[in-house]
């Protein structure tokens, strides 16, 4: 069996985007009983950005209440928050001394912010902290820790798994083979959906709809979407923004007369009530189990608990490994 690992960074609420892409796709994976899947969410990576202690626990809550309520089963799937695992500290820190400093310097994330600094003839590490600038070994350590086969990211993250596989590699040709040398798991099909404004949806363009808004909150972005200036009567084009996000929600069948209607004339005040119908009835369900669980936070806390048990016991032995390699132990 094969493991799969992936990381949540609780730092904004989840939106359908995020939904369609990354959260569905990995509740389906899950299902899969070829792959053992570990899925936590990295709070202490959102400390780069959180500023504090109320965001980063409403954050928290949020993205681990969204997870369950999207169907991740705590049974099939070993879901635990990061700070939870020390081992994954003592990890990081073994890991940081097999990591050139080089290596760091070519991440993406750090790289942009130099030269966004540079730039703006600024200090060049003008607001980067060493939690930003290590970011890239505490995210090896993550996946390294678990004997992780597989990582199912974006293709954002792309390079920090290349990163974990050469630290890996690196750990490996030094002290012999300890570490299983991880591969990205990028699917390349995943859709990215349209936002309201036309663009790719993603929090930075402000173009987002959020999954677990409340109904009005919900028919206020559907409202907001961009359309052109035709009348109704004047026909639509099937590639429209609401044509594209009614697909995700409908039935194949209410997808194809919807599209007719839309090239015939269908207005957009319309199009739009017809959107919010099938949306709302897509996340109604969902939302109820969110609600649930944001007003139980008590469960929470036990299913990550609970998932923070089944972590720590493959932890341990992984690190017992490496401080055995490394000649601690
Ligand atoms: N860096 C990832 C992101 O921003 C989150 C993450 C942290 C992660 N640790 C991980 C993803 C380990 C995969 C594996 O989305």
């Amino acid at each position: 069996m094969k493991r799969v690992l992936t990381g949540i960074k609780p730092t904004g609420y989840a939106h359908i985007g995020n939904y369609f892409g990354a959260i569905k796709p990995a509740i389906e994976l899950s299902k899969n009983a070829d792959y053992q899947c570990f899925y936590f969410i990295a709070d202490y990576h959102a400390l780069t950005t959180l500023e504090n202690k109320e965001q980063v626990q409403d954050y928290f809550y949020n993205i681990a209440c969204t997870w369950l309520a999207c169907g991740l089963d705590p049974n099939k799937v070993v879901f635990y928050r990061q700070s939870d695992i020390k081992e994954d500290f003592e990890l990081y820190w073994i890991l940081c001394n097999l990591t050139p400093k080089g290596l760091m310097n070519r991440a993406h994330a750090y790289k942009a912010i130099v030269e966004r600094n540079e730039e703006s003839g600024i200090d060049r590490d003008d607001g980067i902290n060493m939690g930003l600038y290590n970011y890239p070994i505490l995210m090896a350590a993550d996946i390294l820790l678990f004997d992780t086969d597989y990582v199912p990211v974006g293709l954002d993250q792309k390079q920090h798994i290349e990163i974990a596989r050469d630290i890996a590699h690196n750990f490996n040709v030094k002290y012999g083979k300890t570490l299983i040398e991880p591969n990205d798991y990028i699917d390349e099909n995943n859709c990215t959906l349209v936002g309201l404004d036309g663009r790719k949806m993603s929090k930075s363009y402000n173009n987002t709809i959020m999954l677990f808004g409340t109904e009005s909150a919900l028919k206020k972005s559907i409202m907001r979407i961009v359309t052109d200036s035709r009348l109704p009567g004047e026909p639509k084009d099937a590639d429209c923004t609401v044509n594209k996000l009614y697909k995700l929600f409908a039935t194949t069948e209410e997808a194809e007369v919807f599209e007719k209607e839309l090239l015939a004339g269908l207005g957009w005040g319309e199009a739009k009530n017809r959107l919010f119908d099938v949306a709302n009835r897509f996340i109604t369900p969902m939302r109820e189990k969110f609600d649930y669980y944001m007003s139980h936070k008590d469960e929470v806390d036990k299913i990550l608990a609970d998932g923070a048990n089944r972590a720590r016991e493959v932890a341990r032995g992984v690190l017992k490994r490496v401080r055995k390699a490394i000649g601690v132990e």
